[in-house]
């Protein structure tokens, strides 16, 4: 099976980006990182990107006379590079109708609580402001909402009497960077069938009758 072409889009960090890497690197997956898309030209994750070997594309909006216009030079770009899908890990903006419209339901990003609670800016600290015992990491498809698409996976994290801010931050990190890379894997490989909005994950095959013709010989 040919792999999946797919772009990166950053603004910062980039350890969900490097954990894309790592997996791909240690597991026969679905999909080839062909690009980085990031509108944060001092952006760690550059650096990460060009230690991977994997082509950088900088776009900054304010250098463009509108958004519209922005997000088409960076879908000329993708199309140039045969981009399939789009996986969004910390890119810092909303997504408009051009990408969606070029990428239909083949947008994917990773958000730090278990939606529909907590979406938008600074996730972990909400839910811990708010003193909930669980949040956790959602995997969803891109929408014009903000962290409102289809949900493909989520996982919960618990909230200790223990935990500061910080040591929640870490281990939601933890868990997205075990998370997103397997469930984008999934995601190529098409394994998720949309009903409404809701995903499904497609039936794991039965064994096949020559598995079970063998065994009832053998039993
Ligand atoms: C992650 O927490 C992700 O869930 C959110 O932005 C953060 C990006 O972190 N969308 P990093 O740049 O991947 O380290």
């Amino acid at each position: 099976m040919s792999r999946c072409r797919i772009a990166v889009f950053a603004s910062g960090t980039g350890s969900n980006f490097d954990a894309l890497m790592r997996y791909a690197r240690a597991h026969d997956v679905a999909y080839d990182v062909v690009a980085l898309v990031c509108d944060q030209p001092q952006a760690t994750v550059i650096e990460k990107a060009e230690r991977w070997g994997v082509p950088v594309g900088v776009f900054q909006p304010r250098t463009y006379a509108s958004r519209p216009l922005y997000e088409r030079a960076i879908v000329e770009q993708l199309q140039a590079l045969a981009v399939e899908r789009i996986v969004l890990a910390g890119y810092m903006r909303l997504v408009t109708s051009v990408l969606l419209e070029a990428y239909p339901e083949h947008i994917v990003n990773v958000h730090p609580s278990l939606l529909p609670s907590f979406p938008g800016l600074e996730a972990i600290a909400q839910a811990y402001a708010h003193g909930v015992k669980q949040t956790g990491v959602t995997v969803h498809l891109v929408d014009a909402g903000m962290d409102t698409g289809p949900i493909l996976a989520q996982v919960a994290v618990s909230i200790g009497a223990d935990d500061t801010l910080a040591t929640l931050t870490e281990r939601i990190h933890r868990e997205e960077h075990r998370l997103y890379p397997m469930t984008v894997d999934a995601w190529v490989r098409q394994q998720y069938v949309r009903e409404g909005r809701v995903m499904r994950e497609r039936p794991t095959s039965q064994p096949s009758l020559d598995f079970d013709d063998q065994r009832s010989e053998h039993s």
